[in-house]
């Protein structure tokens, strides 16, 4: 088969831990007979260094083409503190998601049996967890109206959907769901917000045309506690851009390392597979930023976007046995052996190698 990928490495620990990938993604390759055509683009804070663009058209025009991207990661610390930048990179991704349409931002939350120490949350409690978010990401309070009024001392951003919009990520959550395990639940704060009120609306009268699932409406600071309590009575989650950026974050605590979560952000012809995690600039260059959210975005991409499952699982499978085997970067040890960004991505590399 022929994969057409677009590489977008970005900022501070995304460039070594996309090596990973690609290294996995060339030897999966070969061992499967995949002919695949990488090209790599600039984006995030290097984007504007470069291009004075944290999204460049050169970069845009890359994606359009390909069939998939691989993203690293985003963001540097010199934007951070200061609240005056006009550029950012992180309007890098934003104006990435917009233009190619990746409305629906698919993270999953799993538990593996072998990390179950690792979380801060007690054992009994996070067993079997297996979540799937669906977070809506081209709308809401990311990209309504915003602005400063009254001299520069009034500042205003909007929350805006359309019920379309609340249509099309509603059917992605049931479709999930109808999948899964059939139960899903609709995150909002319908008590107070009005767009979170169509979101329910919406929702409601979408659950005639799938009579199997069970749907349940809960408001996001009950989801945000009920998550840390019970986490493995989620199953499918849909909700609006702010509230599933920042439950997501919550919830990757849960599995014992952000490291460990892959994503996907999927549209109409187009998606793009990246880790959670940030650009961590602090590990950058230290060889211990974990390169196992990005080879599991990888994993998502090839089951996703190119329906290839048995290369997708032994990804999977691989990704398991380094951790049941404690071949892991620092942030997964659990004793004073770690292994490096890319002695883990070999041993990744090679497992699927002699499979
Ligand atoms: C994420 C990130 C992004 C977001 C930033 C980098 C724009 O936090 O993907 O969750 O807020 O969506
Ligand atoms: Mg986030």
């Amino acid at each position: 088969m022929k994969l057409k990928i677009a590489i977008l490495p970005g900022d501070g620990i995304g460039p070594e831990v996309t090596n990973e990938s690609i290294k996995v993604l060339n030897c999966i390759a070969k061992k499967f007979n995949h002919d695949v055509e990488m090209s790599t683009g600039s984006v995030g804070a290097i984007a504007i260094d470069e291009y004075n663009d944290p999204y460049p058209d050169e970069t845009h025009k890359l994606c359009s083409e390909s069939d998939a991207i691989l993203f690293g990661a985003i963001g540097d610390p010199k934007y951070d503190n200061d609240p005056k930048a006009k550029i950012r990179p992180e309007q890098g991704l934003l104006k990435l998601r917009k233009k190619l349409g990746l409305y629906a931002n698919l993270r999953p939350t799993k538990v593996f049996d072998s990390l179950l120490e690792m979380s801060p949350i007690k054992e009994d409690r996070i067993a079997g967890t297996d979540i799937l978010f669906v977070r809506e990401l081209t709308g809401g309070i990311y990209f309504g109206e915003r602005g400063r009024k009254n001299d520069d001392n009034f500042a205003f951003d909007t929350c805006q959907y359309s019920r379309d919009e609340i249509i099309r990520i509603a059917k992605m959550g049931f479709e999930y769901a109808e999948k899964r395990s059939k139960k899903l639940c609709c995150v909002d704060k319908a008590n107070i917000l009005e767009t979170s009120r169509l979101w329910r609306e919406t929702v409601q009268s979408m659950e005639k045309d799938y009579p199997e699932v069970k749907v349940s409406y809960e408001f996001v600071d009950a989801v945000a506690m009920r998550l840390i309590q019970w986490p493995s009575s989620y199953d499918v989650l849909i909700t609006s851009n702010l509230f599933g950026d920042i439950l997501t974050d919550e919830a990757s605590v849960i599995s014992g390392s952000m490291g460990l979560m892959p994503s996907a952000s999927v549209g109409l012809d187009n998606a793009l597979y990246e880790p959670i995690h940030g650009s961590y600039p602090e590990a950058t260059g230290k060889k211990i930023a974990n390169p196992l959210a990005s080879i599991l975005s990888l994993s998502m991409m090839l089951d996703y976007t190119f329906n290839l499952k048995e290369e997708a699982e032994l990804i999977n499978k691989a990704v398991e046995s380094s951790l049941i085997n404690g071949y892991t970067t620092p942030d997964l040890s659990k004793n004073q052996e770690s292994y490096s960004t890319n002695q883990v991505g070999d041993y990744i590399k090679d497992f699927i190698q002699n499979s």
